[in-house]
């Protein structure tokens, strides 16, 4: 496969979980009208983890704490570190509250990304972020609740990239998606907007 054909690919898998994370939502809040047959989709759920302190980390540590949640991983060459700095911006707004909420940046490249490793990346960027890893099976149930797709792709001379959907997501107190967040928005209107949710 080349490049392009690649790059297309890549463009339609995150156009199709983009898709699927609409109709997800849709039946979601149709879902709540309570009269609705159609089973409710939910997104997020319970995880077991570990931070780029190598300390264990799981869903029950934010508890009472809204939260944003993003999937990436440090050998991203452009989609995580932009978004990982516009969330950056998001908390640098929020000032002193930001201890109230939590960013974490969960890795779907289980081999790459150690503790260490998002340690080390992760020294970029705001220090309320949390990077989260693990064995390839426990990354692969965290993306299965939160709907993200991730694929690995070979490159030529025996490197690999992942492709994967990049939506940051809005979490309540319960754990419960409140919605995606639009990134292309100032970060002082999105701060603004987690603020409520404090
Ligand atoms: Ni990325």
């Amino acid at each position: 496969m080349n490049e392009r054909t690649r790059r297309l690919l890549a463009i339609f898998a995150t156009f199709t979980a983009g898709l699927l994370l609409c109709l997800s939502v849709i039946v979601f809040v149709s879902g709540r009208g309570g009269t609705s047959a159609v089973q409710a989709v939910s997104i997020g759920g319970p995880f077991n983890l570990v931070d780029q302190n190598g300390q264990p980390f799981s869903d029950k540590d934010l508890k009472g704490k809204s939260f944003l949640v993003f999937f990436g991983f440090t050998h991203c060459p452009d989609v995580c570190p932009t978004t990982l700095f516009e969330i950056s911006e998001i908390l640098r707004n929020l000032g002193p509250e930001a201890d109230h909420t939590a960013a974490l940046f969960i890795s779907v490249d289980p081999e790459r990304d150690t503790p260490a490793a998002m340690k080390d990346y992760l020294a970029n960027f705001d220090p309320h972020i949390r990077g989260l890893t693990g064995d390839a099976a426990a990354l692969d149930a965290v993306a299965r609740a939160y709907r993200v797709y991730y694929k690995k792709v070979s490159l030529e001379g025996g490197d690999y990239t992942m492709d994967h959907t990049a939506i940051v997501y809005l979490m309540d107190k319960e754990g419960r998606f409140v919605a995606p967040v639009n990134m292309r928005r100032n970060a002082d209107i999105v701060a603004a907007d987690l603020r409520k949710q404090l």
